[in-house]
């Protein structure tokens, strides 16, 4: 081994950890992004996502929908609202904005007469904190 090899190595070597810190440190930055977008949504609502949790259970929601964090028996009446934060429809009529969520909470038989879902009386206040807490569930929750 020459000193000329060894002085090659040396900085390859340098080269490929700085690499790998860019790397790693991307990464990190994609995911502190994706899960700011998931707040900021949550943010979005006005709503306190643990009191939703609350009111998700309170209010009979977990009856009919699988909501991840909630314990429930299964059930399969509704849609599951797993991965909630990255669907793009509100029961495949609204787009899924917080204010188009939090609308269906309150009224669901005005946006859609007939559909199964009944008409729970959910305060307006009440149906922000569920949608916070919604919204915490998917990629970036
Ligand atoms: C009696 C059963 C039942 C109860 C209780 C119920 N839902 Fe629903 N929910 C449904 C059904 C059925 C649908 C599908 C309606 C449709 O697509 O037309 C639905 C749709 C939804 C959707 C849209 C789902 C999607 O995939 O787009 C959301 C969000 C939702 N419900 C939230 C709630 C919340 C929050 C509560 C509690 C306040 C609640 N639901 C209570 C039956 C129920």
């Amino acid at each position: 081994m020459s000193p000329t090899t060894d002085r090659g190595r040396g900085p390859g070597l340098a080269g490929l950890a700085v690499t790998v810190l860019v790397v790693a440190v991307g990464a990190a930055l994609i995911a502190m992004v994706a899960g700011g977008g998931a707040d900021r949504t949550a943010l979005a609502t006005g709503g306190d996502p643990d009191m939703g949790r609350a009111a998700l259970l309170e209010y009979g929601c977990a009856a009919c929908h699988r909501i991840p964090g909630l314990r429930h028996p299964d059930t399969t009446v509704g849609p599951p609202l797993d991965a909630w934060s990255e669907r793009t429809h509100v029961a495949g009529r609204l787009a899924n904005t917080p204010e188009n969520l939090v609308d269906w909470i309150i009224d669901p038989q005005q946006i859609d007469p007939g559909n199964a879902m009944p008409d729970l009386g959910v305060p307006e206040s009440t149906a922000r904190d569920m949608a916070a807490y919604l919204y915490t569930l998917g990629d970036g929750g």
